[in-house]
């Protein structure tokens, strides 16, 4: 018998309290109660407020007599000059409690200001693995895509403008009170959006599903993920008002969240970060294009996980071998990718192939996340997938 050592135990983090469902949006003032009340900061974007997406959260605040504030100053891959400006205003307005309302980018925003009202300095002196001293805010986290499934992860990513470097805060204080998914609220969401956060979410799943770090609970949550998402993108995409859809959908972001909140990323993340940097694309997109190269170059590493996936996106994969079933789920990924509309040849996004040294170098950069990877990867065979996803 081989022993492994050291033993490392499986941990899963979650918030204290989900409340998911159609119309929950409203029971926000009820959770707000539960946490003790008090002023709220609503932490969002321009965007959202526009799209009117705040309206059944103001209402049910103004119902219940519950003051607020709001800060949407919040921009993409929040710079941390965003959440520390947050900190201030929920400090001026004697706020007690923050509600973070919007895509990843609000959610995590909102984090990192809850960590700010109970922590002193900025939130780059936090960035790390559990840096955090103690609990700040009280924090609702009420997602508007069904994507990031940043709701009930304790990761919030805050961009280092000086450095103009992505950073990371891993803290159980980075963690929801309660998370409020509310589908409803993902209703507005136009198709292309749908698609990029569908398959950000998908991404999770898949990626935690055959990472060295799965543990008995990612494993569960990102295989409920992986079908669902399988199943209900292409109809949320082909018609935004399907509720069912938008239901299973928010479902699964959530489920992956929980996925990989404990079990961790891997090469699909790390190939994927230079094509956002570079091209300015957006994350789910950068990760449904890498997601079949990578997909297959994985194979021999986790060719039982990735056969059970195909299964569980509907491929009859009975009576094949492991590499012969584990193959049949880069072909349903490229299915899935070509009924949502989301091209997986970089050339289609007019990246030349004469950039390809410089988007090795930026993968070479993330190379922490090759380490939970299924295959190892070295240079020479992150310029191969490129090269494959040209
Ligand atoms: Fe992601």
């Amino acid at each position: 018998m081989i022993k492994i050592e050291p033993i490392q135990p499986d941990v899963f983090y979650s918030p204290c309290k989900i409340v998911f469902g159609l119309n929950t949006a409203g029971s926000v003032a009820e959770e707000i109660r539960q946490l003790g009340g008090g002023k709220i900061l609503i932490v969002t974007d321009p965007g959202i407020v526009k799209a009117q997406v705040l309206a059944p959260i103001e209402t049910a605040l103004r119902s219940d007599g519950i003051p607020y504030a709001l800060y949407d100053g919040v921009q993409p891959e929040p710079p941390s000059e965003v959440i520390d400006r947050g900190a201030e205003f929920y400090r001026a307005e004697g706020c007690r409690l923050v509600v973070g309302v919007g895509g990843g980018s609000s959610l995590d925003a909102a984090k990192g200001i809850s960590i700010l009202a109970g922590n002193p300095g900025g939130i780059l002196d936090y960035t790390g693995l559990d840096r955090v001293p103690r609990r700040g805010a009280p924090l609702v986290l009420m997602p508007t895509t069904a994507g990031t499934g940043s709701e009930v992860t304790r990761v919030l990513v805050v961009t280092d403008e000086r450095e103009n470097l992505k950073s990371v805060v891993f803290s159980r204080f980075a963690v929801a009170d309660t998370a409020i998914i509310d589908p409803l609220l993902t209703v507005g969401m136009p198709p292309h959006v749908t698609a990029d956060t569908g398959m950000d979410a998908f991404v999770h799943a898949a990626e935690t599903y055959v990472s060295m770090n799965a543990t008995v609970f990612s494993d569960l949550h990102a295989e409920r993920a992986i079908e669902r998402i399988a199943r209900w993108l292409p109809a949320a995409c082909a018609k935004s008002s399907n509720i069912e859809a938008r239901y299973h959908l928010s479902a699964a972001a959530t489920l992956a969240g929980l996925a990989f909140g404990s079990g961790g990323l891997g090469a699909v993340h790390a190939l994927a970060y230079p094509l956002g940097t570079e091209y300015h694309m957006t994350h789910g997109r950068t990760n449904a294009l890498m997601l079949p190269h990578v997909m297959r170059y994985n194979l021999a590493g986790a060719a039982s996980k990735y056969g059970r996936m195909a299964a569980l996106m509907g491929r009859d994969v009975a009576g094949r071998s492991p590499l012969a079933a584990a193959g049949q789920c880069v072909e349903a990924v490229k299915e899935l990718l070509q009924a949502i509309g989301v091209s997986f040849r970089m050339s289609d996004y007019g990246i030349p192939r004469t950039d390809l040294p410089k988007l090795v170098q930026g993968a070479m950069k993330q190379a922490r996340l090759f380490v939970p990877n299924p295959r190892d990867l070295c240079g020479d065979d992150v310029r191969l997938i490129y090269e494959e996803a040209c």
